[in-house]
């Protein structure tokens, strides 16, 4: 089976860190983001992935090639960003199935562990132009709205409303017939969410609802995508992507972890990173040579390529970009973010945003 992967967004929820490397690529649990998606997808039958890009885009080619994790890859680049539907749109230009084939289109920011066969062969047993993998969220606003009948036809596709039918939402990987995509106006800006699927909704077509609740995460926030290395790492979703055993941590080569040092809850500790003697790591993802010096605390946070965190000092949900560096002695909380290349003098903050 063919799929297509969109991968041209520009990550805005999670600068710094895709100011250099969009959001698909940032390191996860040793990997690039994708290649536990490309092992999946190969897990599932897919054979040929087509990369939908946009943003930062010659750097998808570069980072995979021409086959990876199994999978045969192509790319097309959008010269202005298409949207969900034009960009799939785009990249039906390289599709060899024919035109009842199904095609998996996949969001470049899920992890999902659903049964992936299961959505196909619904898909299949109800002859429809579309299926899509729905799945239940505590906060369903922030998301597609997927209300489905008794017979698990969609009834409404409802994105980011402020007034949810249902909590059950689009979880981003849809089953498409390949003419389904075919219909959709090309070289246009759409959105498969708001215009593409209450379209064919409204024009009577069967579009199905595969409702799965396994482990479901988009990463496309600093505190998701945290959660997605973790859960990787300490293997609550496999992947065989994964460059280790599940545990509590991951330690790539060249990293240096003291045995004086406490790393825990699932924390990836990059290459030529160290954690210093008497400092606490939990559920982080530490970047190429980020360093943790003696004494610090670091907890659910990031720290990109290069950044440093000085004696003593105490991360708690925090993001550094490249390079940062927070002095000794500061506190930092609740969703603050360092830009690449900011250098915090010692005791300079005892900074929240936690009200
Ligand atoms: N090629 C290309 N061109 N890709 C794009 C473009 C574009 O213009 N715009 C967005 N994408 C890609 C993003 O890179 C991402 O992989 C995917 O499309 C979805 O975009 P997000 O920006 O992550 O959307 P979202 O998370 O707010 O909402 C989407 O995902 C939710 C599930 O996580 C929607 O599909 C929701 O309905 C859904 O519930
Ligand atoms: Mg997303």
């Amino acid at each position: 089976m063919e799929a297509i992967l969109l991968v041209g967004g520009q990550g805005t929820r999670l600068r710094p860190l895709t100011i250099s490397t969009p959001k698909p690529l940032l390191p996860t649990a040793g990997v690039p983001f994708l290649a536990h998606q490309l092992a999946r997808a190969r897990a599932a039958g897919v054979d040929r992935i087509v990369f939908a890009t946009s943003y930062r885009a010659e750097m998808f080619e570069a980072a995979f090639g021409t086959r990876a994790h199994g999978v045969d890859l192509v790319y097309v680049s959008e010269d202005e960003p298409l949207g969900t539907g034009g960009a799939i749109r785009n990249a039906a230009g390289a599709l060899t199935c024919g035109p009842d084939e199904p095609v998996l289109i996949l969001n470049g920011d899920i992890l999902s562990g659903h049964d992936v066969p299961a959505q196909v062969a619904l898909h299949e047993e109800a002859g429809a132009a579309v299926t899509l993998h729905l799945t239940p969220v505590d906060d369903p606003s922030r998301f597609g709205c997927v209300p489905t009948d008794g017979e698990g036809r969609v009834t409404a596709f409802l994105e980011k409303t402020s007034h949810p039918v249902t909590d059950q939402i689009n979880a981003g990987c849809y089953v498409f017939r390949r003419k389904a995509i075919d219909a959709i106006p090309e070289d246009e800006v759409v959105s498969v969410e708001r215009e593409t699927f209450p379209d064919l909704i409204e024009s009577g077509a069967v579009v199905m609802g595969y409702v799965e609740s396994g482990y479901w995460l988009d990463v496309g926030t600093p505190e998701a995508f945290v959660q997605g290395s973790r859960d990787l790492v300490l293997g609550r979703l496999a992947s065989s992507a994964m460059p280790g055993e599940p545990g509590e941590r991951l330690a790539l080569e060249r990293s240096r972890v003291s045995p004086g040092a406490v790393v825990r809850g699932g924390t990836a500790v990059g290459r030529g990173a160290v954690v210093e003697a008497g400092a606490t790591v939990i559920g982080s993802v530490l970047l190429d040579e980020a360093f943790v010096a003696e004494g610090a605390t670091v907890r659910d946070s990031v720290l990109s390529r290069g950044a440093r965190v000085g004696p003593g000092a105490v991360l708690d949900g925090v993001v550094l970009g490249d390079g940062a560096v927070v002095g000794p002695g500061n506190e930092l909380r609740g969703g603050v973010r360092v830009w690449p290349g900011i250098k915090l003098p010692p005791t300079a903050l005892r900074f929240s945003t936690d009200a």
